[in-house]
């Protein structure tokens, strides 16, 4: 029996339907509930759901064996993770937003709001302007619209949320991709039980 950890956000759909096209049953889960734990006995498993961005801490402290996380999230922490897979369905991008025709201007000062401080911090290490990183939790949109930020740096998946807000993707900063994370140690204490899953997800054409 393996302990995996799934994200209770947008990532959790894509990961359901990998897992049940890698041919785990997981029935347990069901829409609507609550419970955030689960034994599927049948696939061999018992399922932790759990935030996003406290995941990563669950399978690098063992308490999860490995589980399904978004790239955004694990550049943001540290962690000696594993990452043998990528799910291909899922996929969004880190970028650069603002209000249409915003460009940052060589050699200019401006504030840029974002939930990923770390990864806003690197990136803006070579550009040719500056800016002072103002960390929000959510609802980012609103930054540049009430002048809170000049620009941000979020996630767009659909594009829905930018349209809705007419707002601009002015740069695509990283690709996003949800990675399926395992603990060393684990590794090498339930191998075979880990690698008969990455070798399903392979074999189902839905990560690489
Ligand atoms: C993300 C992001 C945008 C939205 C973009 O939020 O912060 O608001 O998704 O997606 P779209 O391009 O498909 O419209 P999310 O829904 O993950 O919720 P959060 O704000 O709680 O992180």
């Amino acid at each position: 029996m393996i302990r995996l950890a799934l994200p209770k956000g947008r990532n959790l759909d894509p990961v359901l339907a990998a897992l049940r096209a890698a041919g785990l049953t997981l029935p347990g889960l069901q829409a609507g509930s609550r419970r955030l734990r689960f034994e599927a006995a049948v696939d061999g498993v018992e399922i932790l759901l759990l935030k996003d961005w406290d995941l990563p801490l669950y399978v690098e402290q063992g308490i999860a064996d490995c589980g399904f996380v978004g790239s955004d999230v694990l550049e943001e922490v540290d962690g000696d993770l594993l990452e043998p897979l990528r799910l291909l369905a899922g996929r969004s991008r880190l970028s650069l937003i603002g209000l249409p025709g915003a460009r940052p201007q060589a050699g200019g000062q401006l504030r840029l709001a974002t939930k990923y401080p770390r990864t806003a911090r690197r990136w803006l290490g070579d550009r040719p302007w500056g800016a002072e990183v103002l960390e929000l939790q959510g609802s980012m949109e609103l930054a540049p619209l009430l002048n809170l930020a000049d620009l941000v740096l979020d996630i767009v998946q659909t594009g829905r949320t930018l349209l809705e807000h007419h707002l601009e993707e002015l740069e695509v900063v990283r690709e996003v991709a949800t990675c399926f994370i395992v603990n060393r140690a684990a590794l090498q204490a339930r191998r075979s039980s880990i690698t008969t899953l990455v070798r399903q997800l392979e074999a189902a054409g839905v990560a690489q």
